[in-house]
C-alpha cells in the first residue's frame, strides 16, 4: 500500500533524511556546487512525517522551502564535511538514516580567505599574473560508507540505511549494473537508483526508481511517478523490513 499517509504506521520510528546539494566553498563569494534540488530528500522527510515518524531532515543547497511540519526538524548545512559533523550527533538515535543528499565527492584543497582576484599583481617591477588559476581538490569523506562501518563497529543493527545512486550509465554497463555494483561496495541496506543528467531527474517533480536491496530481495522499480509517491514506496520497503 503505497498511500499509507494516514495509517501512522512510523509511529516512533526516529528518521534522518539528508536532501540537496553540498557547496564547497573556493572563497568566501564562491563554491562548488550540483544540480540537486533537494525535492526527492524533501518528499522523504514529509511522507515520513505524514506516517507519523520523528524526523530530522538535513538539508544543503534546495532548491525549495524546507517543510513546515510539528514532527520535521530541519538542519541547515553547506558542506560535506558539515554534513559529516551533523551526522555523527544524530545516529545514535536514528532508527533510520536516508542519504538523499547530493554530497560533493571532492573538495577545494585550499579555501581562500578573501575574494579570488582575475589579475595578480605581486610585484609592481613586473606585468601583473593573467594566468587562469588552476583549482587543486582533495576527496571528501563517503559518509555514507562511514555509517555502514559505525554501525558494524558499534554491533548493533541499527540505524537501517538507505543509500541513493545518481547514475547516467554509460558505454559498458546499464544504470541498474552500476547500480548493484554501488549497493555491493557501500553496504547499506537499500539504494535507490535514478537515472539522473541535466533536465532528467535533477529539479523535475517526476521520478522513476529502482529500489535495490542487500539482503538479495527484488528489485522494486515505480514510476514515472511523483516523488511523494516515490517517498511512499520507498517507506512501504523500509517498514517491511523494520517489521521482520
Ligand atoms: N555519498 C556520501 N558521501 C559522499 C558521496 C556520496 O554519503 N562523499 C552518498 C550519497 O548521499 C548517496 C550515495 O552515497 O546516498 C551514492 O552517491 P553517488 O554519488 O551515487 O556515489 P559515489 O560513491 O560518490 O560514486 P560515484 O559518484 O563515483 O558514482
Ligand atoms: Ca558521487
Amino acid at each position: 500500500d503505497t498511500d499509507a499517509a494516514d495509517h501512522q504506521d512510523l509511529q516512533g520510528l526516529r528518521v534522518v533524511v539528508t536532501a540537496g546539494g553540498t557547496r564547497e566553498a573556493l572563497d568566501p563569494v564562491r563554491f562548488l556546487g550540483n544540480r540537486s534540488s533537494g525535492k526527492q530528500g524533501i518528499a522523504i522527510a514529509e511522507a515520513a512525517a505524514a506516517r507519523g515518524a520523528e524526523v530530522v531532515l538535513v538539508a544543503g543547497a534546495i532548491d525549495i522551502p524546507p517543510p513546515d511540519h510539528p514532527r520535521i526538524d530541519t538542519r541547515r548545512i553547506e558542506s560535506a564535511l558539515e554534513l559529516q559533523d551533523e551526522m555523527a550527533g544524530l545516529l545514535t538515535d536514528a532508527d533510520v538514516v536516508v542519504m538523499a543528499a547530493a554530497v560533493a565527492d571532492f573538495r577545494p584543497r585550499e579555501v581562500a580567505t578573501s575574494k579570488i582576484k582575475k589579475t595578480h599583481q605581486q610585484d609592481p617591477a613586473h606585468a601583473p599574473d593573467e594566468s587562469a588559476p588552476v583549482i587543486e581538490l582533495v576527496r571528501n569523506p563517503d559518509i555514507l560508507a562511514g555509517l555502514v562501518r559505525d554501525r558494524a563497529r558499534s554491533g548493533v543493527d541499527r540505524p537501517y540505511i538507505v543509500g541513493f545512486a545518481a547514475e547516467t550509465g554509460d558505454a559498458e554497463h546499464t544504470v541498474l549494473e552500476l547500480g548493484q555494483d554501488k549497493l555491493r561496495r557501500k553496504g547499506c541496506d537499500l539504494l535507490v537508483v535514478n537515472q539522473v543528467g541535466v533536465g532528467v531527474t535533477f529539479g523535475q517533480d517526476d521520478n522513476t526508481v529502482t529500489i535495490l536491496r542487500r539482503d538479495g530481495g527484488e528489485p522494486v522499480t515505480t514510476g514515472p511517478t511523483t516523488k511523494a509517491h516515490v517517498s511512499h514506496t520507498l517507506l512501504d520497503v523500509i517498514a517491511t523490513d523494520l517489521r521482520r
